[in-house]
C-alpha cells in the first residue's frame, strides 16, 4: 500500500472527525439553553396583578371609565395587547412604561389570571355605566 493514499485517508478521516465534533458542540449549546418558560399560572398572576390594581381594579374591573376592564378578557388578546404596548405599536405612556418592566413569563401569568376571573357580561364593574 503506497504511503500517499494512507496519508490522504487519514487526513479525510480527521476532517470528518472535526465536522462531527463541531456538530456535537453546536448541538450541545442548543441543549444548554434556558429552560422552557413555565406554564401560565393564574395564582402567580394574581400576585403580580397588584401592580395593576390601582387602575384596572383589584379583580380586573377597572376603577375609571377611561381604563379598560381586564376581568374575563381572552388570554390571547391580553398577551397581544401587552406585547403591543411593550413594542410601542399601541401607544399609551403609562402602559408602554409598565409593559417594558414585565418579563414574558410575568405577562403570561397575569394574562392567565385576568382571563380566569369570572365575569358575567352585562354585570359591569364600577367603571361601566
Ligand atoms: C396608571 C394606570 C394603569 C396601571 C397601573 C396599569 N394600567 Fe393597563 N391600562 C391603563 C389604561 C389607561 C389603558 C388604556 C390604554 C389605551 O387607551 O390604549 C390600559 C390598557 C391595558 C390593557 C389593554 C386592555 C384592552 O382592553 O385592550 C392591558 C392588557 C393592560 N392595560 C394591562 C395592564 C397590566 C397587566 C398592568 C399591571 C402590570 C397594568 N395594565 C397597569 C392604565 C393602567
Amino acid at each position: 500500500m503506497p504511503h500517499g493514499i494512507g496519508g490522504a485517508a487519514r487526513a479525510s478521516l480527521a476532517a470528518v472527525g472535526v465536522v462531527v465534533l463541531a456538530g456535537l458542540i453546536v448541538a450541545g449549546t442548543r441543549f444548554a439553553g434556558p429552560a422552557p418558560a413555565a406554564m401560565p399560572d393564574p395564582n402567580k398572576g394574581a400576585a403580580l396583578s397588584v401592580a395593576c390594581a390601582g387602575c384596572h381594579g383589584s379583580n380586573g374591573l377597572s376603577v375609571d371609565t377611561n381604563i379598560p376592564n381586564l376581568a374575563g378578557q381572552h388570554y390571547a388578546y391580553l398577551i397581544r395587547q401587552m406585547h403591543a404596548f411593550r413594542q410601542g405599536t399601541r401607544k399609551n405612556a403609562t402602559m408602554n412604561h409598565k409593559m417594558a418592566t414585565l418579563s414574558e413569563e410575568q405577562m403570561r401569568h397575569i394574562a392567565a389570571y385576568y382571563a380566569n376571573v369570572p365575569f358575567q357580561a352585562g354585570r359591569s364593574g364600577r367603571g361601566r355605566r
